[in-house]
């Protein structure tokens, strides 16, 4: 589906801002005064032509806001094209998907180190952003790629048989934001007043409050006065529904994240929505409306019980310092000569992808299979599951 440009916003980052603040207000007053936050996070990042992910403002790498795993450097994407050609290998004409593909470069180097190896699948992409696919489709071209990539407009169909990977999808879904006392449970809004936008809390939502409820009755800990948290109540929908397309193969979805009971662990009392705006991460969620990044933490234990819900095994769990190693990170250093400056990029690469105090062990990795035997090879070192 084509999405409608933004009329009248211009592309300055102010007048795309000024737009969807005015977008926002529109349906503050259409919803008499008061919007849950989740939906205020929705039009932030996907307003068609204006939110965060559909406008044309600079968002990954060294231009824009932060930056991912594919972004850091290609010996990810090498990484996560050997647990991929694995899956080719075991399952009948297989193609790849990959679903919110942000730049394109994880495509890129996906689809270079399997041609290495001999290996050209068919290679899908699924993108919510119009803009974004614009961008990936400009990125594969100036690789050498153009042609062999296909967008979808929606989940592929059932029968699908090979691989799905999504890196950073599930965190950029909406969150509900709660607030919990003594069991009762309060959701957060955003209201308009004095010029800006300003949070209030409010009864839950009936789903809201279910969800909750579900997650509750999961905790071994009493959790503190005002213990604020968030639920996004779409990604356990999103995985059943994916998982349920798949015939034969994996579902890879590699997220900042936690098992529930860390996640709603009683220390983590101000929850984890964060915002990223010129690689300074803050709390001001309800500033720059468009120009900055917004994400929450993943409860990976929602989408390991939504993939079984969907006849998926829950075939590996574990960080991404692990899977990394486990898929030859290190042994692609070895053909670097030490001290030159591949070597040493190399280097940085690794450490920014693998230490615990960068990337290593808060982005963890799913794997949801179906019809496939044997372990996998990115989930060969410590079993992580029994955390799920
Ligand atoms: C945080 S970015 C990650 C981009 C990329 N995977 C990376 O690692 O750099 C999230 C991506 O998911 C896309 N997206 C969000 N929700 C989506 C959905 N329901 N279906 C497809 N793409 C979606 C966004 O437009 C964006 O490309």
């Amino acid at each position: 589906m084509k999405e409608p440009e933004a009329r009248g916003a211009g592309s300055e980052p102010e007048g795309i801002s000024t737009a969807l603040k005015a977008r926002i207000r529109e349906e503050i007053h259409a919803q008499g005064g008061t919007l849950p936050f989740s939906r205020f996070m929705d039009l932030c990042l996907y307003a068609p032509g204006l939110g965060y992910y559909r406008n044309a403002a600079p968002k990954f790498g060294p231009a824009g806001d932060f930056v991912t795993a594919p972004e850091v450097s290609a010996h990810f994407g090498r990484c996560v094209a050997r647990q991929v050609a694995e899956v080719l290998d075991r399952v009948p004409d297989a193609a790849v998907l990959e679903v919110g593909a942000g730049s394109g470069r994880l495509a890129s180097q996906v689809l270079h180190a399997l041609a290495g190896q001999g290996l050209e699948p068919p290679y899908l992409v699924l993108e919510s952003s119009a803009e974004l696919k614009r961008r990936q489709a400009e990125h594969l071209h100036g690789e050498g790629l153009g042609g062999r990539v296909e967008w979808l407009d929606d989940l592929p169909a059932p029968g699908f048989q090979g691989a799905v990977v999504a890196n950073e999808l599930i965190d950029a879904f909406p969150a509900s934001l709660l607030r919990v006392t003594d069991g009762a449970v309060q959701e957060a809004h955003v209201v308009h007043e004095d010029e800006a936008f300003r949070q209030a809390w409010r009864a839950p939502s009936r789903e809201a409050a279910s969800a909750w409820e579900a997650i509750h009755r999961d905790l071994e800990h009493p959790l503190p006065a005002g213990y604020v948290c968030e639920v996004q109540l779409a990604a356990p929908a999103w995985t059943r529904a994916m998982g349920a397309r798949i015939a034969q193969g994996m579902l890879l979805l590699i997220d900042y994240g936690y098992p529930r009971r860390e996640l709603y662990h009683p220390d983590r009392r101000t929850g984890t929505l964060v915002s990223h705006y010129r690689h300074r991460v803050h709390h001001d969620l309800l500033v720059r409306p468009g120009l900055q990044d917004l994400s929450a933490h993943v409860d990976f234990t929602a989408l390991a019980r939504a993939g079984a819900s969907a006849g998926l095994r829950v075939a590996g769990f574990t960080t991404q310092s692990e899977f990394l190693l486990a898929t030859g990170l290190l042994a692609q250093g070895e053909r670097l000569a030490p001290g030159s400056d591949a070597y040493l990029q190399f280097a940085r690469a690794v450490k920014r992808l693998t230490l615990p105090a960068e990337m290593g062990e808060a982005v963890k990795y799913l794997a949801l299979t179906r019809g496939i035997n044997g372990p996998l090879v990115g989930f060969g070192g410590r079993d992580h599951r029994p955390r799920l």
